[in-house]
């Protein structure tokens, strides 16, 4: 395939099966014959991975809304700089576990940062670069919950209250409502089978949406 990849990044809250169904997407995919680099926020590169850990882990002290924002972003320059871009241009398709549409979800539902100010992080750190597609796997916050509890020791964030993760679910549908030309968003609590079922659909399109900017350029 010719020109610029696909950049796709997949959201959801705590336990709704990104893991699982990523997978069953890279192959979809890779199956049809595109060649496709899967990442993940906060991650994706040594150093990103590195501030993972430390926004991940259980801290003694609170840890500031404003600075885990900015760990957020450092890792997310880095992973722009050293991954996503060079691989766009490269003509791979990038497969994103999470980005910025999670620090809205996270950070502005889930911890009352503002809007804008994640605007001008975002301005700043990525230029002109958004997702061309995001999925959103959406499941009410109680079933998701009980999952990510079942996997055992929690995290900083699967912690939180049920009243973050209520905040963080409307967040993100806020997020699809406003974005809709690039959202596609999946009933995560329905059977794998199904899941996996509308997730093919999501992959014949981008697929043929490939094809037509190919044609384009
Ligand atoms: P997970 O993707 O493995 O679930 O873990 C990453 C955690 O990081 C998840 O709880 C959501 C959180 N997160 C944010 O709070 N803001 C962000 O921008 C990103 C990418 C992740």
């Amino acid at each position: 395939m010719s020109g610029r990849g696909l950049f796709i990044n997949m959201e959801g809250g705590e336990g709704v099966g990104k893991s699982t169904n990523l997978g069953f997407l890279e192959n979809f995919l890779r199956g049809n014959g595109v060649d496709v680099v899967v990442t993940r926020e906060p991650g994706g590169t040594r150093l990103g991975e590195d501030i993972r850990d430390l926004l991940l882990q259980l801290r003694e002290e609170p840890v500031d809304p404003t600075a885990e924002l900015l760990l957020i972003f450092a890792a997310r320059a880095q992973h722009i700089a050293e991954l996503i871009e060079p691989a766009l241009a490269a003509g791979k398709w990038v497969l994103s576990d999470r980005f910025t549409d999670a620090t809205y979800a996270y950070q502005c539902g889930g911890r009352g940062v503002k809007r804008e100010t994640v605007a001008q992080l975002e301005a700043l750190v990525q230029g002109a670069l958004r997702p061309d597609f995001t999925l959103l796997l959406d499941a009410p916050v109680s079933i998701g919950m009980r999952r990510a509890q079942k996997r055992g020791d929690l995290d900083r964030f699967e912690q939180e209250t049920l009243a973050f993760f209520e905040r963080v679910r409307s967040a993100y549908l806020r997020q699809a409502e406003v974005h809709g030309d690039r959202y596609r968003v999946i009933d995560a609590s329905q059977s794998l089978v199904i899941v996996q079922q509308a997730l093919a659909k999501v992959g014949t399109e981008l697929l043929s949406k490939q094809i037509h900017r190919s044609a384009q350029s």
